[in-house]
């Protein structure tokens, strides 16, 4: 190191170099040093542990989620498998609602004639009773022996017209019976299907004017599952009476069908109130309904939608707008006609 050399005056007259022994100062910058490096691996050691203390915590921390997050995903499993359960449950409870309506459907049909045929034998009866009295009293004339065998012959005739009548609601009403409780496919004729699955909701339409136009070719008959066509129309239908025509007594229904390329076409139209645009998207979904506590379960469409998709194999599309009615087109494959 220079160092200048300066005389009396103060004037700088030279520089003269200082040699100093360094190696302590050395000696004291290497124990820095080393204490410096031996800190720091310490700190690292230290870092190191903390780190995989930290590691082991946080995995622990995660493996604790993952159980309570398998826990939850096979509760959940169970809770939707249970749902899914709950709701195929309600969807045939929907589907034997329709069998309770056609049960009344029929009890009210198959009463009139019966009623008409026990008061036309109660009359015979007692036309009996005065051809006997006359008979033994020795009064009887010709003149009213015939008037009791015309008599007798109309009101036999009635007897059994009205029995035929029954007899003819009852088998019908056992296949729609045998229909509707079964997916079985068979060859059936569509308007006969139609007219007694319109019978059987006669008691519901008894007390209003609303009326039922069926367009369709009387001689169609189909090889498709009956049980689902009429399930569907007595859904449309009991829609139409329930919600479209909830503020009128003279709604009006028409069915048009056709078949074309072994395809069934069916238009449902009604001039009810319709449904908002908001929700018709929705109202094929399970328990969508605006009748929630008034009897409605929401399931009515859920069903035409299964029924007519699954059963049938086929599509289904729904139109509508407020005040303007509803209007559905059923499309579904069908193998022979005739
Ligand atoms: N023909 C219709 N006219 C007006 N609204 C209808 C008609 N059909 C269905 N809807 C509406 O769609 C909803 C769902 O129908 P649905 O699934 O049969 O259930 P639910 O009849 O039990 O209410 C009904 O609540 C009603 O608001
Ligand atoms: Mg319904």
């Amino acid at each position: 190191m220079y160092q200048p050399i300066i005389d009396f005056v103060g004037n700088n007259i030279g520089k003269f170099i200082v040699f100093t022994d360094v190696s302590l100062a050395l000696e004291k910058r290497n124990n820095s040093l080393q204490q410096a490096i031996a800190f720091l691996l310490l700190m690292f050691v230290v870092g190191f542990l903390i780190f995989n203390f930290v590691l082991v915590v946080i995995d622990n921390q995660i493996k604790n989620y993952q159980k309570d997050l398998f826990g939850q995903r096979s509760n959940l499993k169970a809770t939707i498998k249970q749902l899914k359960s709950t709701q195929a449950q309600l969807i045939e409870k929907e589907k034997f609602a329709a069998l309770g309506n056609l049960v009344a459907g029929v009890a009210h049909e198959v009463n009139t004639p019966i009623g008409m045929g026990v008061t036309a034998s109660t009359f015979l009866q007692d036309r009996i009773t005065e051809l006997k009295l006359a008979f033994e009293r020795e009064e009887l004339t010709a003149k009213q022996l015939e008037k009791f065998v015309k008599e007798g012959q109309e009101t036999s005739q009635i007897i059994f017209s009205n029995l035929a009548r029954a007899a003819d609601l009852v088998s019908s009403f056992k296949q729609v019976a045998v229909d509707q409780s079964s997916d079985q496919h068979r060859k059936f004729n569509v308007v006969k299907l139609i007219d007694e699955v319109i019978l059987s909701l006669r008691p519901h339409l008894k007390k209003t004017n609303h009326q039922i136009h069926v367009n369709c070719d009387k001689n169609l008959s189909i090889d498709s599952i009956p049980g689902a066509l009429s399930q569907i129309i007595i859904n449309l239908i009991m829609n139409s009476i329930i919600h479209g025509f909830e503020q009128t007594n003279e709604g009006e229904v028409t069915i048009d069908i056709t078949v074309k390329d072994n395809h069934f076409y069916l238009n449902y139209k009604d001039n009810g109130k319709g449904i908002p645009e908001e929700f018709i998207s929705r109202v094929f979904e399970p328990f969508v309904t605006t009748k929630r506590g008034e009897g409605g379960t929401g399931l009515g469409m859920h069903l035409v939608y299964n029924l007519v998709t699954q059963a049938l194999d086929g599509d289904v599309r729904l139109y509508s707008q407020v005040d303007n009615g509803v209007s559905l087109d059923i499309t579904f494959p069908i193998q022979n006609t005739g």
